[in-house]
């Protein structure tokens, strides 16, 4: 009944998940959380079945200190031969770091909307990719990954609508410059399944289907509908952060990503593959949040509990 189902609505078989809890996540909590916590954290999520983990963010200390331990959480962390760990890196001199420390993927974060591009990483949309072009021909010389991130692609904080073809014009731009994936990002969780829709139809236009991930954050409740509605039209990629952590210190009431733990219980009622172990997911899901001292942001984590 349900493979019938999955390929009457076209759903893909199989979605990889980029779980981003221990970089969108922890940047976003008012403590910094320790070193040691945040390798268990990424330990507990790679024993799940999680198999690319964004590790950290190679971001100015003075911009964001809860990643200012970048060198240390990249340098500890035992990397597994069949786990990916990119790591943010808005210009030379962090993509400079990353490798230092030891990254084998990095990501560049570009923006939709002028006024957030200019609040998250100081500069224009222009300059932004004036910086982020060295970084790809860095990357590319090495042999380095660059997944491209645009903010903003349902609403911004400052600015409100921003038109879908914005978004694809940006896209394009990170996709042309070299960038493997581009992660649209409704970083303020505006977005609807309608919208959602029509975003991607306008950006596949673009961009080929299978080099777009989507990145929800679930301000209004609205992320898991709108991931439903995307992958009916082939997306098959989706960012997600356990216990529903995250938000960006540059877009004030943000909330949290997707919880990677709802993300998983929908794909597998679906059956649809995701190689994650729910109840090891969980488990990841109640370490962090206990640290945190916080319920998890996850209708499914809560359930488990009782
Ligand atoms: P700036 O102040 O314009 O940088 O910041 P600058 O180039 O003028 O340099 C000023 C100083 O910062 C210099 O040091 C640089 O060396 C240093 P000084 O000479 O004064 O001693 N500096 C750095 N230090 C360490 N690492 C670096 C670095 N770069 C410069 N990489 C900058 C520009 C981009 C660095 C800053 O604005 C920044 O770090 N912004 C990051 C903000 C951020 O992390 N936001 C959250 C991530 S984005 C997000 O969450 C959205 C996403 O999840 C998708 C979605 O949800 O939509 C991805
Ligand atoms: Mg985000």
């Amino acid at each position: 009944m349900q493979s019938d189902s999955v390929q009457f609505n076209n759903l893909p078989k199989r979605v990889t998940l980029v779980e981003v809890g221990p970089r969108d996540g922890l940047q976003n909590e008012t403590a910094v959380v320790p070193v040691k916590v945040k390798l268990q954290l990424i330990e507990l999520l790679s024993d799940a079945g999680l198999s690319v983990i964004e590790a950290t963010s190679f971001v100015s200390p003075k911009w964001v200190p809860q990643m200012a331990d970048a060198e240390q959480v990249m340098q500890n962390l035992k990397q597994r031969n069949a786990i990916r760990y990119p790591v943010l890196t808005p210009n030379m001199k962090g993509f400079e770091r990353a490798i230092a420390a030891g990254a084998k993927e990095v990501a560049i974060f570009g923006a939709a909307s002028e006024s957030f591009s200019q609040k998250n990483i100081n500069c224009s949309i222009d300059e932004s990719l004036n910086k982020f072009l060295p970084v790809v021909e860095a990357a590319q010389s090495q042999n380095i990954p660059v997944r491209g991130y645009v903010s903003c692609v349902m609403g911004c904080p400052y600015e409100g609508e921003i038109s879908a073809s914005r978004v694809a014009e940006v896209a394009d731009k990170l996709y042309q410059m070299g960038c493997y994936e581009i992660s649209l990002g409704d970083t303020i969780g505006t977005g609807t399944p309608l919208v959602a829709e029509r975003l991607i139809s306008v950006v596949s236009e673009k961009v080929p289907l299978d080099k777009l991930a989507v990145h929800f954050h679930d301000t209004y409740g609205q992320a898991l509908a709108n991931i439903f509605a995307v992958l009916k039209m082939g997306i098959s990629t989706v960012d997600s952060a356990v216990a529903g952590l995250g938000g960006c210190p540059y877009a004030k009431g943000a909330s949290g990503n997707v919880a990677t733990e709802d993300l998983v219980y929908m794909l597998d009622g679906m059956g649809i593959q995701t190689g994650i172990d729910l109840a090891k997911l969980v488990s990841a899901s109640m370490m962090i949040s206990n640290y945190l001292q916080k319920q998890p942001s996850s209708k499914v984590a809560s359930a488990f509990l009782g």
